[in-house]
């Protein structure tokens, strides 16, 4: 066993908001010479483990990056074959995921999604709305600058007078304003940037990067994650 595998985690330390950067299923596909496309499967796979997981270590929301805005510039089979897997995944998940009480919330431009996904994505909302053991947000069709972009179109058209127009105004205009920012944004695959995720919320978030490709992150991963969090010292600008 790593020896970070039996350092405990400090109960106090644990994020209570972490977002992920779900990547490397092409390549976690391409290392096994399967299609790109069996590597979203697996990658989808992994999300059920990975809600357990954070269930166990306490976490109370979870934000998972599943298609961003740039995505759609894929090749085409690639983009509906996603599609396919995401809709699927919500048809087969949703009613353990609502036994077990997760409350499913949606990131992004729904109007962009075809209408079957969007249905499923609205019903999956709707009939976790009660729920509150894990609160997980689904980035799907989301860009972080779209997000910001859709906040000032609703302030303008709302009528709000610029002397009014302030950080909690605008964080009141993004696309989940009740969830709080999160503390821990994890990427895996290795790449060393956000890609338009949650530019507004992660402001002061940890940044925690580890090679391992998405379907191959499990419990020990997210557990070597947790600890790192542990260690760094949030200081949000002061000296403290
Ligand atoms: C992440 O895996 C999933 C999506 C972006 C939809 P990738 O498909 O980006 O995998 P790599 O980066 O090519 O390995
Ligand atoms: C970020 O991964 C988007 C998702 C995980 C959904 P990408 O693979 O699209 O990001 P880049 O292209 O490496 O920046
Ligand atoms: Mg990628």
């Amino acid at each position: 066993m790593a020896s970070n595998e039996v350092a405990t985690l400090d109960p106090t330390k644990i994020p209570r908001h972490v977002a992920i950067i779900m990547d490397g299923n092409g390549r976690w596909a391409q290392q096994r010479g399967l299609p790109r496309l069996a590597g979203h499967r697996a990658g989808t796979e992994n999300i059920r483990r990975l809600l357990e997981n954070c269930v166990e270590f306490g976490i109370q929301y979870v934000t998972l990056y599943a298609f961003s805005t740039e995505n759609w510039g894929r090749p085409p089979e690639e983009v509906r074959g996603l599609m396919g897997i995401l809709e699927n995944v919500i048809e087969r998940e949703l009613d353990e995921l609502d036994s077990k009480g997760v409350q499913l919330r949606h990131l992004g431009r729904l109007e962009g999604l075809a209408p079957a996904l969007q249905s499923k994505i609205k019903e999956a909302i709707q009939r976790t709305a009660g729920n509150s053991r894990l609160v997980v947000c689904v980035a799907l069709n989301y860009g972080g600058r779209a997000e910001i972009v859709d906040a000032i179109r609703r302030i303008i058209r709302e009528g709000v007078p610029p002397e009014q127009i302030d950080e909690a105004l605008v964080g009141q205009h993004m696309y989940a304003p009740d969830i709080p920012d999160p503390d821990l944004i994890i990427r895996t695959a290795g790449e060393s940037r956000l890609s338009n995720f949650l530019l507004w919320e992660a402001a002061y978030a940890e940044y925690y990067v580890t090679p391992t490709y998405w379907p191959d992150f499990d419990g020990s991963e997210l557990r070597r994650a947790l600890l790192a969090y542990g260690q760094r010292h949030r200081r949000f600008g002061q000296l403290k």
